[in-house]
Order: C-alpha cells, then structure tokens, then sequence
C-alpha cells in the first residue's frame, strides 16, 4: 500500500515538473517576443523622429521663403519700383550713370534710404517708374547651373569619423585650406602668403571625393563643387563663363571652397588633347589659369582639386601659387583596411563573431571602395542564402570572390609623374 502511494507522489512530481519546464519555455518565448517587440517599436520610433526632423526643418525653409516673398511683394507693390537695372558707374554729387533695358543709359538720382557707397559699377538696383530715382540694391545675378553647385548640408552628411586612415590627408587639407579661412592672421604674422589651392591625387577610390564631403559637411562656409567634365560645354564659349561665373561667386560668398573633381577632365596637358576637343577644353583650362592668379592669397577662396590622372596635368596648373600642395592618397595599408571595414560593417546586421583579421589580411591590394563592396558582397550572399543578417563566412566568401576579379583586371602601373 505504502509503495503504490509513493508511486503516485513521484508521478505528480515528475508532471508537476515537466509543467515547469514547459512554463519556464513559455516565459522565455514571451520574454523574447516582448523584446523584439520593443526593437520594433524603437526603430519605427527612430525613423518617424527622423521624418519629423526633415518635415520641421522643411518647414523653416518655406517660413522663410514666405517671408522674403512677402517683404519683396509689399516693396513692389508700395513703391512701384518695377524696374531693374544695374549702376555703370557713379557721377559724382548723388547722381549715378545707369544702364536699364540692355541698352538704355539715364543718368539718375538716389533715394536716401539707400548706401551710397555701395552703388559701384555693376551693382544691380531697382528704379522708381515715373522718377527713376534708385529705390534699392538688388542682389548680384547669380548663375543657376553656379546655384545648383553649393553644397546643401543635409541629413546623411560625411563625419570625420566615417574616414578610414586618412588622418595625414585630413591634417594636410585642414591645415592649408580651412586653416587660412579661419585663422588669416596667423599667415601675416608669420610673414607667408596664404595657399590657395591644393590637389588631391592618388589611385581610384582611395577616398578624395569622400574626404572633400567631410570637409563640405564639417567647415561652416560656402562649398561649391563641381565634377569639371560637366564644365565642359558643348557650346562654344560657355565654358569659361561657368568657371568665371563660379569664381565670381566664390569672391561674392567668402568665406567660400571651391572643389573640382576629376580635374584631368579640363587640366590636362595640352598636347594630350584628342581630336575635336582642342579648342574648348584649352580655352577653360586658360580660363581656370586666368582665375585662380586673378583672386588674391588673402582672399577668402580656397581651391581643392581631385584626380586619379596627376600624370596628364598640365604644369601650368600645377605650379605654386596656383596649386601650393599635392596631396597624396595611396592605396590603403593592413591598419587602414581594418579601419575602412569597420566603419562599412558597423550598419550590418551580424551573426557570429566576423574575423575582421584574416577578412583584411586576404583583402591585400584592395582601395577603400573595395573595402565597401566586401560589406555590400557579403550583404548579398546572406540575401541569396534567404538570411536577414550576415555571418562570418559570407565576409570570408565575399573577400575571396572580390580578390579573385580583382587579379583578372589589369594591373596598370600607377605613376604620378611629378
Ligand atoms: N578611407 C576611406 N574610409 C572610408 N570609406 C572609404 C575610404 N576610401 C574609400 N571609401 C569608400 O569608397 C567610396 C569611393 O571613394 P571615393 O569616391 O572617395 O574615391 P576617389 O578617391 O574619389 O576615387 P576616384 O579617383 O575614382 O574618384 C567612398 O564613397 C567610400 O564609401
Ligand atoms: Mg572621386
């Protein structure tokens, strides 16, 4: 009897417990469900901040566009001052010599309210109808395609930190293009002329154009950038207006940088020039020359160039006082590599500890853009194996298959020639 009551007792036990066990798997499930949860609702949270953000600052824009549209409509409206046109030069005693209509000149007089001692020649000012008394300065005329240049800073801008192994390259431009923007005196102190320019080189995707984004998002001044073969125009003469109209805009906007990427397009060596294209592509260069000696070294405009092609420069464009440094990028080294990995694996999705060591160690050869594309190749092989996260073997597989059509392109032999 005694014995058939133990069984018993040990039978509900031995239930009770598995019931445990199958509460406590419960729990965990929930536990695990409830945290994925809160990811979710965390993420969603972070990009409905990010819509408020831009929907605000979007915002702020029109408010003041609204504002200035308003101003200007009330001016036109209570003044009748309808007509535009630009000071030829000044007459002496409040009379000023204006040209209106492309063509007509009409020697005018000036409303008190406005500076006189800004009305110079080329100023654009608005008349008065009937009197044609000078109401208002107008702002300079400003190019569309110069417009379309300056750097917008917006959301998804470079950070120093998203450089991998550039830090002599970023020394090297911060000390001779924003340096002499912030800090002129220094150079009259020392008794230096301050540079003007400075030329980045170095093999295809070493990280100049990255490294110039950085600058454009960190400096707090004026950033035109322009990719040069789209300064070349196909219309005779264009060309070298757009680089004058964007120099003048550079003196009118000081502090002002102005980036040209992929400079061979329009500095290259005259004799290197193909069939067809002689006349025009001389006739920038000429002008580019012609620009960068007309701004004076304490003016507020630096110039950064770029190129994969030092070698077709022509040495005109290349002398001191025009271009005052060459900066080099090379192909990256181990230490560099890691950092350039890092800074691309650091938005993946991972599983598994990633052997970054031996990933940079096949990855021997590889520039800072193959460096990306290892992440991007990685990122597509857990695609096609139907994961959302990627594992160490996918980084492995990737380097190999990168390395692998690395070695089948041609090994040209990289010289910089100066
Ligand atoms: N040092 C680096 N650190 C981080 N990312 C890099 C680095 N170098 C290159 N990259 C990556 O490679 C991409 C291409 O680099 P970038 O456009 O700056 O090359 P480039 O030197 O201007 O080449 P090209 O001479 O062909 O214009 C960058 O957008 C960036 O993602
Ligand atoms: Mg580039």
């Amino acid at each position: 009897m005694a014995s058939s009551t133990e069984d018993g007792e040990e039978e509900r036990a031995r239930r009770l417990q598995a019931t445990l066990i199958a509460i406590r798997e419960r729990a965990r499930r929930l536990h695990v469900d409830v945290i994925d949860l809160y990811k979710g609702f965390l993420s969603n949270r972070k990009s409905w901040q990010e819509v408020i953000i831009t929907a605000k600052e979007n915002l702020e824009a029109l408010k003041i566009t609204l504002e200035e549209t308003g101003d200007e409509l009330t001016y036109l409206t209570t003044t009748n001052a309808e007509l535009v046109g630009e000071v030829v030069r000044p007459l002496g005693k409040e009379r000023f010599l204006v040209k209106v209509n492309e063509g007509d000149r009409l020697i005018v007089n000036c409303s008190s309210l406005v500076a006189q001692s800004k009305l110079v020649s080329g100023t654009r000012v608005t008349l008065q109808r009937r009197t044609y008394t000078i109401m208002r300065i107008l702002p300079p005329k400003v190019n569309t395609l110069v417009h379309k240049m300056v750097y917008q800073h917006h959301h998804g801008d470079v950070s120093y930190s998203d450089l991998g192994g550039l830090n002599h390259q970023l020394e090297d431009v911060r000390d001779w293009i924003e340096r002499p923007l912030v800090d002129p005196d220094i150079f009259e102190r020392l008794g230096i002329k301050p540079p003007k320019g400075v030329l980045l080189y170095g093999p295809p995707g070493t990280g100049k154009t990255l490294i110039a984004r950085a600058i454009a998002s960190n400096i707090d001044s004026t950033f035109l950038t322009v990719v040069s073969s789209s300064l070349v125009s196909r219309y005779m003469g264009e060309s070298s207006l757009m680089v004058r109209e964007m120099f003048k805009y550079a003196c009118e906007h000081q502090p002002c940088i102005i980036f040209m990427d992929e400079i061979d397009a329009i500095g290259r060596r005259r004799s290197t020039y193909g069939e067809g294209e002689t006349s025009e592509c001389y006739r920038v260069l000429i002008e580019l020359l012609s620009q960068l000696d007309g701004f004076n070294e304490l003016d507020k405009v630096k110039v950064i160039m770029a190129t994969n092609r030092p070698d077709v420069l022509d040495p005109a464009l290349l002398r001191p006082g025009r271009i005052d440094k060459k900066i080099e990028f090379t192909l990256p080294n181990e230490d560099a590599r890691m950092r350039i990995l890092k800074i691309h694996a650091s938005g993946i999705t991972k599983q598994g500890d990633i052997d970054y060591e031996k990933v940079v160690k096949l990855s021997e050869g590889f520039n800072g853009a193959d460096m990306r594309n290892i992440c991007t190749e990685a990122g597509m092989l857990a695609l096609r194996a139907g994961h959302d996260y990627v594992v160490p073997n996918d980084f492995i597989r990737a380097v190999t298959k990168l390395g692998e059509a690395k070695k089948l392109e041609s090994s040209a032999h990289y010289n910089a020639g100066f």
